[in-house]
């Protein structure tokens, strides 16, 4: 069977900084109550041109360059959001358009902020079994758009960003171990969007009430984070057979420093083994995994063969976690191909003009 590694990655932010300051203008709120209840100084907000799809795009060719890979290679795309572009198509589809993958099928994973543990997981199984060979799991945010700037309950935490991961195919073992994956809908409405689905269709009632925003029960949401971190994070020890004192590094979602700390108390580990970089981006739901490995590894926090844990909660609720042995590329960069996938942007840029041409002048023969 073979082994599902991470052999690139790659994150794109926004460029435009909202920070606490900038906050308590907009709110009756300040830097230093934000700092102190969440651990969070700014977060970056998507600009106009800015999606979730543009954003989890260009996060993809970083992550494909560093692989040595092109959009040719990839078998599957797999975006984990909870601000898709639109309830359909899927983003991860406008994501396979922008890259020019010409021969990936792929699909949005919706479990909030625990997403991209469920992508990773699932990715990594598709290469398991042997159907993918290259596999890009993407985490995209832009819930910025979401958000009611005049609750300062909510609008305090949250940022946009894009993480992506490329996950490859090798005899070699390593890589993606276990999982654990868990659910529980009965606190769906402690974290909600209630509506814009099938349930609360958008009418002129749904606006006015403002049903179209991020709803949050902050205390319960808190309760419930601090108890799974821990407990998912034993579960997926136990079950992958390592101990914690032999772990590098955690990589938990990125919410609440007081959470982290918490979960660090819990496991009886220092803070510092435990990658934190939401002072800088707040909370960016399914993307503060894949934004914090980046980063971590950037920093050289984390090298080649050590051993992590991914661990994430969310809304749904939801929360998981992944053992991890972090890997690194396995092609060297222009091994397999002399155009690398930045020579990809003009060209799927093109050929995405071209396919729309050519569907304009085929629906115009056919339709005479
Ligand atoms: N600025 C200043 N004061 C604020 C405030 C803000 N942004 N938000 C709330 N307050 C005030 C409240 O009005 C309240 O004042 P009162 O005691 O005079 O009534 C006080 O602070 C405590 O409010 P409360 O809502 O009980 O705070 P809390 O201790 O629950 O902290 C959170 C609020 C949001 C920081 C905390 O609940 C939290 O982080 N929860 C987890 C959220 C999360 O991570 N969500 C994403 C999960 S993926």
């Amino acid at each position: 069977m073979p082994y599902a590694h991470i052999t690139g990655w790659g994150m794109s932010i926004p460029q435009k900084v909202l920070t606490n300051d900038d906050l308590s203008k907009m709110v009756e709120t300040s830097d230093q109550w934000i700092q102190e209840m969440t651990g969070i100084r700014e977060r970056h907000i998507a600009g106009e041109s800015d999606t979730s799809a543009s954003l989890g795009a260009d996060a993809c060719f970083k992550a494909l360059k560093m692989a040595g890979l092109t959009p040719d290679d990839v078998d599957l795309i797999i975006c984990s959001t909870s601000s898709p572009e639109h309830i359909f198509p899927a983003t991860a589809c406008l994501i396979q358009d922008q890259l020019g993958a010409s021969k990936a099928g792929a699909f949005d994973l919706s479990a909030a902020c625990s997403g991209f543990i469920y992508a990773l997981q699932t990715g990594s199984q598709s290469i398991k079994v042997g159907d993918a060979k290259v596999v890009l799991v993407i985490g995209a945010e832009t819930l910025s758009r979401f958000v009611d700037w005049t609750d300062r309950n909510t609008c305090i935490l949250f940022g946009d960003g894009a993480g992506a991961f490329v996950l490859q195919a090798s005899e070699q073992p390593g890589g993606i171990q276990k999982g654990v994956i868990h659910s529980d809908g009965s606190g769906g409405d402690y974290l909600t969007i209630p509506a814009g689905g099938s349930a609360h269709p958008t009418s002129e009632a749904t606006l006015h009430s403002g049903k179209h925003f991020i709803h949050m029960n902050g205390k319960e949401v808190f309760r419930f984070a601090t108890r799974v971190l821990v407990q998912s994070t034993h579960e997926v020890l136990a079950k992958t057979g390592w101990k914690v004192e032999e772990l590098k590094m955690i990589i938990p979602h990125q919410a609440n420093k007081r959470i982290i700390d918490a979960a660090a108390r819990g496991l009886n580990l220092p803070i510092e083994q435990f990658y934190i970089n939401l002072d800088k981006y707040g909370n960016t739901s399914t993307a503060s995994i894949p934004i914090a490995a980046v980063e971590a590894a950037k920093n050289k926090k984390i090298n080649p063969g050590d051993k992590l844990v991914f661990v994430g909660f969310g809304a749904g609720l939801t929360w998981g976690a992944l053992a991890v042995e972090w890997s690194g590329p396995i092609n060297k960069p222009f091994e397999k191909h002399y155009i690398t996938a930045d020579w990809y942007k003009p060209w799927a840029m093109i050929r995405r003009i071209f396919k729309r041409i050519l569907r304009m002048i085929d629906s115009f023969l056919f339709d005479r």
